[in-house]
């Protein structure tokens, strides 16, 4: 194992923090338009990102029995997280390309609360992770 493995955690880390971000620049008192839509954005492009590499880096350090368990309950959630925001953000970037149709809007707001949960699980599941796997990148 080395460094390498810490390219996933660093860009995943982001796309957690831009979810953090668009939720909270459209819930607190001051609406925010296109800081939403940036941090929107780079949540859905940096996610789609992260997951490839993080199937890929495990596959070629030994596969999932290699890692620490609570790698089993990231993977688990890995698929709640990716079907989440691709639906998020194929509503988000549907509203702006297409207008603003009710039920999209309506969908998109319910929604959000669960993206943010299962998003703030998903890096939380992944600092265990990445807390098991630190003495194989850093040691030997
Ligand atoms: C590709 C990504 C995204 C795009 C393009 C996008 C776009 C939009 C658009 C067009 C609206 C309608 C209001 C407006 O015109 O500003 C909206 C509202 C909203 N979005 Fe997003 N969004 C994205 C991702 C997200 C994410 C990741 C979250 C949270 C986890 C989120 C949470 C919300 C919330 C809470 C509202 C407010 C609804 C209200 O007015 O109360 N969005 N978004
Ligand atoms: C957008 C949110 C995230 C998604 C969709 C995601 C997805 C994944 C996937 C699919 C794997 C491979 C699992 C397997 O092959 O069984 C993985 C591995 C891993 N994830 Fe995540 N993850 C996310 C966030 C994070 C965060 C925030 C951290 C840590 C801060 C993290 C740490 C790790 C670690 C340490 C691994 C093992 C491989 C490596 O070190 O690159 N993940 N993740």
């Amino acid at each position: 194992m080395d460094l390498t493995l810490l390219i996933h955690p660093a860009i995943a880390g982001g796309a957690v923090l831009m979810v953090v971000t668009a939720y909270l620049l459209k819930t607190r008192k001051k609406l925010y338009f296109r800081l939403h839509y940036a941090a929107g954005i780079l949540a859905f492009s940096l996610s789609m990102v992260a997951f490839p590499l993080g199937l890929y880096l495990v596959f070629v350090n030994g596969g999932v029995s290699s890692f620490p368990g609570a790698l089993v309950f990231h993977t688990v959630d890995f698929f709640a997280a990716v079907g989440l925001i691709v639906v998020q953000g194929g509503l988000g970037m549907g509203m702006l390309l297409f207008g603003r149709k009710r039920e999209a809007y309506r969908t998109h707001k319910r929604m959000a609360k669960y993206v943010l949960v299962v998003f703030l699980l998903q890096g939380a599941l992944g600092l265990l992770t990445l807390y098991g796997i630190l003495p194989f990148v850093f040691g030997q």
